[in-house]
């Protein structure tokens, strides 16, 4: 309780603290879903979590990947769920999902704690719906992004985003690149 306390107080008096680690940190949605809240990933959204993400974080010396919780009642990241695992299989990781979307600070204190032990990078899939928390919570601002709002929306209308966040804590925005599945990057990005 008092160090929760003492935590949140930190953090409001120093939001930057929230992701201060020198482990390179990745971050991605989930991959296409069906529309009508249909369960599952498209077939282009099983391409890119089955045959374009693991070629590129073969080679990212990652040691973690932090998923939310999926919840089967609500829906919440179990395409976040779904995108994650090919990847964590083909590294022989497995997700850390104790982190519901609900909390505010689970993924920084996660990261925090990780960072300690490990110089090893981190990639977090979160579900796009959820990203704009997510973003706030590690207070990551989108590079170009004047709106906060649009964070949560630029993820969900484009799946192929990847988000770094190196040593020198500036954030990169880039696309996955995913042959055949993803075009040029928009002027917007
Ligand atoms: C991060 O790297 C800097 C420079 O190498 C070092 O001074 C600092 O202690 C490191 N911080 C953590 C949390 O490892
Ligand atoms: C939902 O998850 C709970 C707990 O993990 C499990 O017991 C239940 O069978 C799941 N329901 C469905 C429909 O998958
Ligand atoms: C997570 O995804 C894997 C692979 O799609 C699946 O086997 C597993 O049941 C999923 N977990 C949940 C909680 O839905
Ligand atoms: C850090 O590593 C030590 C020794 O391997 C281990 O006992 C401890 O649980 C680890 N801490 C975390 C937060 O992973
Ligand atoms: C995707 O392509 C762009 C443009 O060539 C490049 O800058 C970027 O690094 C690529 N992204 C990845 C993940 O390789």
């Amino acid at each position: 309780m008092r160090i929760t306390t003492v935590l949140s107080t930190i953090a409001l008096l120093s939001p930057a603290l929230a992701v201060s680690i020198n482990n390179t940190l990745y971050i991605i949605g989930n991959a296409e879903t069906p529309s009508l809240d249909l369960p599952g990933l498209t077939p282009i959204g099983l391409r890119r979590a089955q045959d374009c993400i693991p070629p590129i974080f073969a080679d990212l010396n990652l040691g973690l990947i932090i998923s939310c919780k999926p919840n089967n009642k609500t829906g919440t990241c179990m395409s976040a769920n779904d995108t994650a695992v090919p990847l964590a299989a083909s590294l022989g990781l497995v997700p850390d999902n104790h982190c519901a979307t609900s909390s505010d600070s689970c993924v920084s204190t996660t990261l925090t704690k990780y960072a300690k032990n490990s110089t090893q990078a981190v990639l977090v899939v979160w579900d796009s719906a959820e990203m704009d928390d997510l973003l706030e919570g590690l207070d990551i601002d989108l590079p170009g992004g004047d709106d906060d709002d649009d964070n949560a929306d630029i993820f969900s209308f484009h799946a192929d985003l990847l988000l770094i966040k190196n040593l020198k804590q500036t954030v990169i925005e880039t696309s996955m690149n995913c042959t055949g599945i993803d075009g040029p990057a928009p002027d917007d990005l």
